[in-house]
């Protein structure tokens, strides 16, 4: 663990089929207004809705509402809420969903007490430091993948702007408790699951590709790949395996906590690829990883060769023998596309809704970050989308 780390994540988990009851007690710690986040239907026809309200009301407390939160959250919805938030004083903002509802609930949160500026501009675009009040967060999460239930990401997209923004805010803005109840999962299609599936192992590889070391992170982050691999089989089969499910859901939040970047310096270049291939085609964020991902390691692998080889070996098994590190390494790759093609990934941007006139547009828009093995160049960047088009 040769970096030094600070590790302090303020975010109350109550995990389990029973998780809901714990709610009650949770808003007793609040004042008396809840803006209730969701996004368009789901929660309503699962029932979970009418539960919630009820909870909420036998608390005592009002209820405001912001419905219809899309998939890519955007700086219109996010800045609705904020004027609920103004005009009802809340005093917590609870959301319910997946990782858009959760993120445009702290963009709201972070955004509502800002005055001296555009907040997409102050935060999202010029990452300035959060300076004003912000309103609690709190989540119910129903669609697994990108562990904004207990962190502090969000992902706005600007559709003016063609600008689709990740930041991450510091621990006062994570959620305060959020409620993993597994069988709330069950619901959600095949598409989604997998690629909340694949958002979480490429949270893990992200952070795994950076340096050529073995620190306990990189061990934690094999076991907790080959459980996303080993469970995402598990619930194909039967998507109503509750183990599988549990372990799909626990193993997204620990994937981006902020534990499996300890001691690390991080990638995050195939999520800033996704982020402008998001804003152009608003594309479900972990088929749009994955298909960017193949394309971006085999032109990056052989800066990072033994990572690469011990990634083929430690999460698929690869047998070395007779193989030089290049096959080795590229058997990984290869494995893991096996891998997708079994889960039904998309793994074509023209299917995930891009057209060519667009591929330089998202090029040219994505920031590079220069901290995996090889800082790209921009043409390297229409390289691979032109590779997974
Ligand atoms: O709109 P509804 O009806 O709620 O349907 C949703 C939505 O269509 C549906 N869904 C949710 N729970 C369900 C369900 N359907 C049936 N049963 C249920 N129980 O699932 C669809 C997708 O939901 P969404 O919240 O968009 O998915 P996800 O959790 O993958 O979130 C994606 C967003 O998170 C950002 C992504 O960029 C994208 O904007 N990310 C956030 C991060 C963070 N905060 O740290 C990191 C990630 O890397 C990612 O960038
Ligand atoms: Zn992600």
């Amino acid at each position: 663990m040769e970096l030094d780390f600070s590790y302090y994540n303020p975010t109350t988990i109550h995990f389990g089929k029973q998780s809901l009851t714990k709610l009650e007690g949770e808003l007793s710690n609040y004042g008396d207004t809840v803006l209730l986040v969701y996004g368009r239907n789901a929660i309503k026809s699962s029932g979970l809705y009418d539960e919630v309200i009820a909870i909420i009301k036998s608390a005592g407390k009002r209820v405001v509402e912001l419905s219809g939160v899309m998939p890519n959250p955007t700086y219109d919805k996010m800045m609705e809420g904020v004027k609920l938030v103004r005009e009802h004083n809340v005093s917590l903002i609870l959301a319910v969903g997946g990782g858009s509802v959760i993120d445009c609930a702290k963009g709201i949160s972070v955004s509502a007490y800002c005055e001296d500026q555009d907040p997409f501009q102050k935060y999202w675009v010029e990452f300035k430091d959060l300076d004003n009040d912000v309103v609690p967060v709190a989540s119910i999460l129903t669609m697994v993948g990108t562990g904004s239930e207990m962190n502090g990401g969000s992902v706005i997209t600007h559709e003016g702007l063609k600008n689709k923004a990740g930041r991450v805010f510091p621990p006062h803005v994570y959620p305060k408790f959020s409620i993993l109840n597994p069988e709330y999962t069950y619901t959600v299609p095949q598409y989604q699951m997998v690629s909340g599936v694949f958002d979480t192992m490429s949270h893990l590889m992200e952070q795994y590709f950076t340096d050529q070391g073995a620190n306990t992170t990189d061990y934690v982050i094999e076991s907790l790949l080959k459980s996303s691999i080993h469970n995402a089989r598990v619930a194909l089969q039967n998507p109503n395996d509750y183990e599988a499910r549990s372990n799909i859901m626990w193993n997204a939040t620990l994937a981006l906590n902020t534990i499996t970047g300890l001691s690390k310096t991080q990638d995050w270049q195939v999520h800033m690829i996704e982020h402008q291939l998001g804003a152009y085609t608003d594309c479900a964020h972990g088929m749009g990883l994955a298909a960017i991902s193949l394309p971006y390691y085999r032109l990056i692998y052989s800066y990072g060769l033994d990572k690469f080889v011990r990634f083929a070996a430690q999460v698929w098994g690869i047998d070395p023998q007779g193989k030089s590190k290049e096959e080795q390494a590229l058997a990984g790759l290869d494995a893991l596309e096996a891998f997708m093609k079994e889960c039904g990934i998309v793994t074509s941007l023209q299917e995930l809704g891009a057209t060519q006139d667009m591929l330089p547009k998202i090029a040219e828009s994505t920031i590079i970050i220069g901290n995996g093995y090889k800082k790209l160049e921009s043409n390297e960047v229409l390289d691979i989308l032109q590779a997974c088009y």
